[in-house]
């Protein structure tokens, strides 16, 4: 009348393994779940019945018991729907055997009795493989996601009967065979695509090789959402580990799609002017889910019209951009999911869209201007090392049938200034990373950038946060011309990027 299983309860982009067992005692039928269930568990009550009546087998018709533990962990998602079916078969004498205490379980059940695609598989197979455990049972849909953590058995199944025949040892699958890991797909977009906008084209090639923020400040039609588009197609390929982490983010989000293994390209996420704090930060009301902030980790977090996001919102971005991480704290605890993107933010000068344009007025009336500006706080405007005007096109360049560079030729400059980096600051990091005191400390100033950069604090009034983004750009400037010190045209060019005070939301503040 008692039975265990094991299922993976899944926090933030973490699993841990979870006992749950079954009791069936005398009693009036029903089922109680026990154990700290979150909302989305409590709705299994209501499925499992069902599931496992149109499977086939018998629900019991007495008091059925479940207890999830440790009973100190919230448990949330549909996963647990599987192992407390299976559970309350095995107390019933419906599946016994060995295998029942050597798998975990996880997926959500139709009330028809099939297992569908079931978000954050891959966490629970790496919680697994943690614990221990011989291997997992998962729907099919999500075995090949399952597949990528090694050391453990993938059981990729269609329905609960299959399970249960699977669990009592009357049934093995076949071998699958090892999953093709998919080459990163061609990008639809290139560089090359791209008339002009010579100035914009290399401030993203600095930004990709040093992992820069980039503001792009333009008229409307000058081209900024089609070349914050195209900065992915210029980003160093990924590492298995990050493609592993960007993949975790993406199963948890529910996002990766039936079938699918490891994400191979970089992520570019482009979210709405009107998202809420929780849909770009995460969150949730039951289960909390990564936000756009983390889908866009390893990537590109691009926020266009950057000026109409609400300003709160754009608040919460201060601790990814400083972290790399971002921390939901929720009455049920606090949930961390990594958050490292290079954020590229475009926005027009003036509601209008013409302001500082050499050939049209700007009609925005003076109030207007200065609440525009206030969106773009301070703050988080420090935090952006590279910002610049993107000018609408002239007449030459738009008829102009000449097209520029492709991205895979940028790319290979801005591969090999990654790697410049990396042997200099001894791990996987960039220039956009490195503390203030770190860049004055490695940074390699030559006595020409030295005197340079004594003038521009005078001249500009470089304040202590201004001066370190300078030499961080610098820096990245340095490596792509794979210089070992910083001369004064790096710094030039740098100190250009540095940003004008028309910019929006500008406060005066270098
Ligand atoms: N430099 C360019 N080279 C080729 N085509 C361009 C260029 N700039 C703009 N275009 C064309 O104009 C279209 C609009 O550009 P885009 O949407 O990038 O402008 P935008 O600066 O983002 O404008 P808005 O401020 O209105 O969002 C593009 O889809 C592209 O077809
Ligand atoms: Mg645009």
């Amino acid at each position: 009348m008692y039975a265990l299983a094991h299922a993976v309860a899944v926090v933030g982009v973490r699993g841990q393994v979870v006992a749950v067992e079954a009791h069936v005692g005398r009693g009036l039928p029903a089922l109680l779940l026990t154990g700290l269930p979150g909302a989305s568990v409590q709705d299994a009550r209501e499925r499992v019945r069902p599931a496992v009546e149109n499977a086939g087998f018998e629900w019991p018709l007495r008091r059925v018991t479940v207890n999830l533990s440790p009973a100190d962990l919230r448990k949330e998602g549909p996963g647990f729907d599987l192992p407390i079916a299976v559970a309350v078969l095995a107390a019933t004498g419906q599946v016994n055997g060995d295998r029942l205490t050597r798998y975990a379980l996880s997926g959500e059940l139709s009330l028809r009795g099939a297992l569908l695609p079931t978000p954050g598989i891959l966490a629970v197979a790496a919680a697994a493989a943690r614990g221990g455990l011989a291997g997992v049972v998962v729907p099919e849909a999500n075995a090949a996601e399952a597949g990528l953590v090694e050391g453990i058995g993938v059981i990729g199944l269609p329905s609960l009967s299959r399970a249960v025949e699977f669990l009592r040892g009357s049934w093995s699958p076949r071998a699958l065979p090892a999953p093709v890991e998919p080459e990163p797909a061609a990008p639809a977009v290139d560089f090359a695509e791209v008339r002009g906008q010579g100035q914009a084209r290399r401030a993203l090639e600095i930004a990709a090789a040093g992992g820069h923020n980039v503001l792009l400040v333009g008229p409307p039609g000058a081209g900024k959402t089609m070349l914050a588009r195209r900065l992915p197609t210029i980003l160093p390929a990924m590492s298995r580990e990050e493609a592993l982490e960007v993949t975790l983010l993406h199963s948890v989000a529910g996002l990766l799609g039936p079938g699918r293994s490891l994400v191979p390209s970089r992520p570019f996420r482009a979210p709405h002017h009107s998202t809420s704090a929780s849909g770009l930060l995460g969150g949730g009301s039951t289960l909390i889910r990564p936000g756009e902030v983390s889908l866009a980790s390893r990537g590109v977090l691009f926020l266009d019209e950057v000026n109409e996001f609400r300003r709160d919102v754009l608040e919460g971005l201060r601790q990814p951009l400083e972290d790399g991480r971002v921390v939901i704290v929720r009455a049920a605890g606090a949930v961390e999911f990594p958050a490292r993107f290079t954020l590229v933010a475009a926005a027009n000068p003036c509601p209008c869209g013409f302001d500082g344009d050499p050939r049209r007025q700007c009609r925005c009336l003076p109030h207007r201007l200065v609440l525009y500006r206030q969106r773009l706080s301070g703050p988080l405007l420090d935090r952006i090392d590279i910002r610049l005007r993107v000018p609408r096109l002239s007449r030459t360049e738009l008829l102009g049938s000449e097209s520029g560079e492709r991205s895979a030729a940028i790319r290979e400059r801005v591969e090999a200034a990654r790697e410049r980096q990396r042997a200099r600051l001894g791990a996987p990091r960039c220039n956009a990373d490195m503390s203030g005191a770190e860049a004055r400390r490695t940074a390699m100033l030559s006595s020409d950038g030295e005197r340079m950069l004594g003038r521009a604090v005078e001249r500009y009034g470089l304040t202590g946060r201004g001066f370190d983004r300078a030499l961080k750009v610098a820096r990245t400037i340095a490596d792509l011309d794979a210089a070992i010190r910083i001369e004064a045209p790096h710094l030039a060019e740098a100190l250009a990027f540095r940003g004008q005070n028309e910019l929006p939301g500008e406060t005066g503040v270098a």
